[in-house]
Formats: structure tokens, C-alpha cells, sequence
């Protein structure tokens, strides 16, 4: 029995570690306070908004809808992409915390993947200023 538990109760404890550490990489409800002290060092020009306007439509339509209102016709069953165009933010609404959403998903249950491994972070700026632009209207 003793023998049994050390290597169980390490594995365990490895096992709980883990999951914890996935789960905090991914924005939850209610924002990110480090996040919000990042400045966006992408100046909101028309240019950089174009750009992000063309990567949302490739990667985030699907889901989040072509006017990014939360109705796109693929979103997995069961999922609620947010609607982007309203003044809701439930994971912050600072620049930084958007683009952190972006960067590493919205958790607890990962219904949105993160995207740092797919684009720059330059990319995930322009789509915060395109965002931003939608807002503005
Ligand atoms: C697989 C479907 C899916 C894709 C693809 C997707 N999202 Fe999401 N997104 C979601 C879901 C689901 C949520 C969480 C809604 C909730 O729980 O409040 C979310 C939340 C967000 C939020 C947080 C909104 C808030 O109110 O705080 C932002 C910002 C966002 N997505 C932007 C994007 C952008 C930009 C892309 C493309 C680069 C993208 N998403 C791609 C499904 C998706």
C-alpha cells in the first residue's frame, strides 16, 4: 500500500498541476489586471485596421460572425462566441486584454484556442484595432 501511494500521490499531484497551469494561460471571465497594462504599439491607422479586418475574416468568422456580432454559422454546438461590436467585455475591455484573449484563448473551457502560434504579434494587434474600429461606429 505505501509503496503504492508514492508514486501515486506524486503523479497526482503532477497530474492537478498541470490542468491548473492550461487553465490559467487562458483568459476567464472578469479580465486580466497584467494584461491590462500593456499598450498596444500599433498605431490604429487605416492600414492596420484593413489588416486586421482581412485576418479576422480568415481565422475568426467562422465563429464570431463577418460583422464579428457573435453569429457565425460554424461555431461549434454548445459554444457562445461573444459579440464584439457591442460595449460588453467580459474578459476586460482594455486593448491589452483583448489582445491577450486573442493571444491565449478564452478559457475556463478553451471554446476559443489561443493564437500565438499562428500569428504575429503584430497580427493580433491589428485585429484589436480593427475591434476597436467597429466599436467607434
Ligand atoms: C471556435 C470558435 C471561435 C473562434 C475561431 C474564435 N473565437 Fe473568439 N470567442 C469564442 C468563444 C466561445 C468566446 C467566449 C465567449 C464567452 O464565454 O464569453 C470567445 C471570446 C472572444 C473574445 C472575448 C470577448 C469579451 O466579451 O471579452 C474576443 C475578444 C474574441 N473572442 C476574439 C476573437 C478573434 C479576434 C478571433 C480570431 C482571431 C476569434 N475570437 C476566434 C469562439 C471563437
Amino acid at each position: 500500500m505505501r509503496r503504492i501511494s508514492t508514486v501515486l500521490v506524486p503523479a497526482l499531484v503532477l497530474v492537478c498541476v498541470t490542468v491548473l497551469t492550461v487553465h490559467a494561460a487562458a483568459q476567464n471571465l472578469g479580465g486580466n489586471p497584467e494584461a491590462q497594462k500593456m499598450k498596444n504599439p500599433v498605431a490604429a491607422s487605416p492600414a492596420s485596421i484593413k489588416a486586421g479586418q482581412q485576418l479576422f475574416q480568415k481565422n475568426c468568422r467562422f465563429c464570431h460572425g463577418a460583422d464579428a456580432k457573435g453569429d457565425g454559422p460554424m461555431a461549434p454546438e454548445g459554444t457562445h462566441p461573444a459579440n464584439l461590436t457591442d460595449d460588453k467585455w467580459d474578459r476586460g475591455s482594455s486593448d491589452g486584454e483583448i489582445y491577450a484573449v486573442i493571444r491565449d484563448g478564452a478559457g475556463p473551457k478553451f471554446d476559443m484556442k489561443g493564437y500565438k502560434s499562428k500569428m504575429t504579434e503584430q497580427e493580433i494587434w491589428n485585429i484589436v484595432n480593427y475591434l476597436r474600429s467597429l466599436q467607434a461606429k
